[in-house]
């Protein structure tokens, strides 16, 4: 009886709402930063249209001379016929859903951010979508999710959630995504988008971002541009399958819908659960996509990324010194190379644990997490004493959430591994994912930190891995909700992520997952920076790092120089990994005296330039893709120091060079140009290297910064007067 009350006070409040709306009356809302607009308005029948996205407008007068636009978030089983946003079963068998707006609201969440929430109702049925947006007005940013609810007796089966709609009405539209595979990541390949629909997504579960990394460039009318044009980017903070849908509909108008890929995922909401999806953030950029970059750089900085607005720092890891080949005194040894290159830290990574089936390949032990005897028999905590005392920090490898059937774990706890019980098993890298839907499994991961912790407050960073998708898709705690399984599996590694947060809020730690195989925003809430790539080429590092340098900023890109490609001097591995953050991966005796001098000095240069190139300006100057030289610069919020890397890769006989012009200086500012980095005892051959010149002539005229040599790397030091 009480029910039946409820839903028809409801639906006559929805009647009275949309009967009393005009065209000319209905609720306009605006999500602004200072150069976006994102326009909704009610239409007469009561449903929610973006009426606009773009550059911003400033007139309100201008709004009712839009077009009418497109059902904001649009829904399965009504006059549509192209990709809904959403697609909801009720009780009654009937799939249909038509959502009427019913409020909004708009509030300050600090100085410059904004939220807008707005409220829509089905009239038929006891179902609510809540659209938020928050708008990051200096940065340009605008992130979006929704929250899906209802008060249907039964659960009702959710099959699609997107978290981000967006509507656009152009002659043309490029798309430029993200794909590759292990050690070649984030490949960048723009093409046109016909009638019809492209998918970027991903099923891989855990390591999701293994072949194709979580964001996208659209731009529209013509393919973009570094410094102009319009480019829509966008991103997902969701640490699992997402996907992304573009298509083309009849008309040729876009729509682009973003969110958790709903892949054998239909999810069962009860009543009164509010599914949250993921937040999806986009900027819309007029100049091209480096603006679109910078936007995102300086977002993620101070709003989204861990630490964003602390430095970093340089690091000697010991993975590819010695990969599972090590013992105490090696080690030790390693932490004194760690001195002498000069770095912060020394990061022990995989092979230090397990005893009934010691790590020494990655075939066994990955669950078992004691320090393996024989290797250290005095424990982690003579590590960490030692690196107390030679003044270094010491950092720790772990991959908690995964387990080697050749572990103590597995035998213990075959339930929390995620396995078909009715099948042979089957591997990737050996190993299986555990099951972090279940409550026991997230207390153990925690615990895998939370113990190391306690036992040496001193460790001082983490590299947490993560190098298998999830196989054998079953997880034996979710037994007959099957389908929840990639969307737990994924909340549970946030519930993890948040007790490690709030429990050493000031500890850093790298997201890895063999490789990119992570790079997502929701989960660099957590960890202060993470590995693009296992590949350490630096000439294919020039591009993997422009590719994710379109969304990270370059404090979250951790860069090593490495044994990888001997071909390429020290200089020119070190000169690539100083445009991210700086780390070594490498042993002193693979370098003469004369790299290893320089590879100290650079370490000193590195921490000069640190403030440049971690918290200025990026500007890509020359894409390495189509050309035989590539060059970024760096510029200080300030712009009186700028930071220039240039690098010849494979220059043709006879090339002709050209003059590079910098961005980002003062025209009216005097700037002394200096190239830095060099080898010991070599001089610059910099044209012009040492004198000073207007902004306005760099950034005309430019500088001769590349050269016809193979393999010739520049860093080159822009300091006002
Ligand atoms: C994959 C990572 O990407 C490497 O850096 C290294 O940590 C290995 N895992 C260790 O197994």
């Amino acid at each position: 009886m009480n029910t039946l009350k409820t839903k028809t006070i409801f639906l006559l409040f929805l009647f009275c709402l949309t009967t009393s709306l005009k065209a000319a009356d209905t609720p306009v809302i605006k999500i602004e930063t200072s150069n976006i607009s994102l326009i909704y308005q009610v239409g007469e029948n009561g449903r929610l249209y973006q009426r606009y996205l773009g550059q911003k407008l400033n007139h309100d007068s201008d709004i009712n001379f839009l077009p009418k636009g497109t059902e904001a978030y649009l829904t399965h089983g009504m006059e549509d016929y192209f990709e809904p946003a959403i697609q909801i079963l009720h009780n009654d068998g009937n799939s249909s859903l038509l959502l009427k707006y019913v409020t909004h609201s708009n509030r300050q969440l600090e100085s410059g951010v904004n939220e807008t929430i707005i409220t829509l109702q089905d009239d038929k049925y006891p179902v609510t979508v809540k659209l938020y947006y928050i708008a990051y007005s200096k940065e340009n940013i605008i992130k979006t999710y929704t929250e899906i609810s209802h008060r249907e007796k039964k659960p009702v089966v959710l099959s699609k959630y997107a978290s981000s709609m967006l509507h656009l009405n152009r002659a043309k539209y490029f798309l430029t995504e993200f794909a590759g595979d292990w050690a070649h990541e984030a490949n960048i390949t723009e093409r046109e988008l016909d009638f019809g629909k492209k998918v970027i997504d991903t099923k891989l579960g855990s390591r999701a971002n293994m072949f194709v990394s979580p964001f996208f460039q659209l731009a529209v009318d013509r393919e973009s541009d570094e410094n102009s044009g319009e480019v829509l980017v966008g991103t997902i903070g969701w640490t699992g399958n997402f996907r992304f849908t573009f298509e083309v509909d009849n008309k040729n108008e876009l729509r682009i819908i973003s969110g958790i890929n709903p892949y054998a995922s239909e999810y069962q909401l009860a009543s009164g659960e509010v599914f949250r999806t993921p937040d999806f953030y986009f900027t819309y950029s007029f100049d091209g996509r480096g603006q679109a970059s910078r936007n995102f750089h300086d977002w993620a900085r101070k709003h989204q990324l861990k630490d964003g607005d602390k430095t970093r720092m340089t690091l000697l890891n010991n993975w590819e010194a010695t990969y599972f080949n090590f013992n105490e005194d090696k080690l030790i040894g390693l932490m004194d190379e760690a001195v002498k290159l000069g770095v912060d830290m020394f990061l022990l990574d995989d092979g230090w644990f397990a005893n009934k089936y010691p790590r020494s390949s990655d075939t066994q032990g990955l669950g078992d997490w004691g320090e393996t005897k024989d290797k250290l028999p005095n424990g982690v905590g003579r590590l960490v004493d030692e690196a107390k005392k030679k003044g270094i920090k010491f950092g720790i490898w772990i991959e908690p959430e995964m387990v080697n059937p050749k572990s103590e774990l597995y035998e213990k706890h075959k339930d929390w591994v995620i396995h078909l019980p009715n099948r042979d098993e089957y591997y990737f890298r050996n190993q299986l994912v555990l099951d972090l839907s279940n409550p026991a499994v997230q207390d153990h991961v925690f615990g895998v930190v939370d113990k190391l912790m306690t036992k040496y407050p001193d460790i001082a960073f983490f590299k947490w891995d993560c190098n298998s998708p999830i196989t054998n898709i079953y997880s034996p705690y979710l037994k007959n909700k099957q389908s929840h399984l990639y969307i737990e599996h994924v909340r549970g590694l946030y519930k993890v992520l948040d007790r490690v947060k709030a429990k050493y809020p000031n500890l850093p730690m790298m997201l890895c997952a063999g490789g990119g195989g992570r790079s997502d925003y929701e989960a660099l809430k957590y960890f202060t920076e993470f590995w693009p790539s296992d590949n350490t080429d630096p000439i294919e590092r020039l591009f993997i790092q422009w590719g994710f340098s379109q969304v990270f900023p370059s404090k979250a890109l951790c860069a090593h120089v490495t044994t990888w490609n001997r071909s390429t001097s020290i200089k020119f591995r070190t000169d690539v990994a100083m445009m991210g953050k700086l780390g070594f991966d490498i042993k002193l005796e693979d370098m003469n005296e004369n790299e290893q001098q320089y590879c100290r000095r650079a370490v000193l240069n590195y921490n000069r330039l640190k403030p440049v190139i971690l918290e200025g300006d990026l500007y890509r100057l020359v894409s390495p893709y189509g050309s035989n030289h590539t060059s970024s610069m760096y510029v200080g919020k300030d712009k009186q120091k700028a930071v220039v890397f240039a690098f010849d890769i494979y220059p043709r006989y006879a090339e002709k060079t050209l003059p590079v012009r910098l961005q980002g200086l003062d025209k009216d500012k005097k700037y002394r140009v200096t190239e830095t980095n060099l080898m010991p005892g070599a001089n610059s051959s910099l044209p012009g290297n040492d004198q000073v010149y207007s902004g306005e002539y760099l950034m005309n005229v430019g500088l001769n910064i590349f050269t016809g040599q193979k393999l010739k790397s520049r860093v080159i030091e822009v300091v006002a007067e």
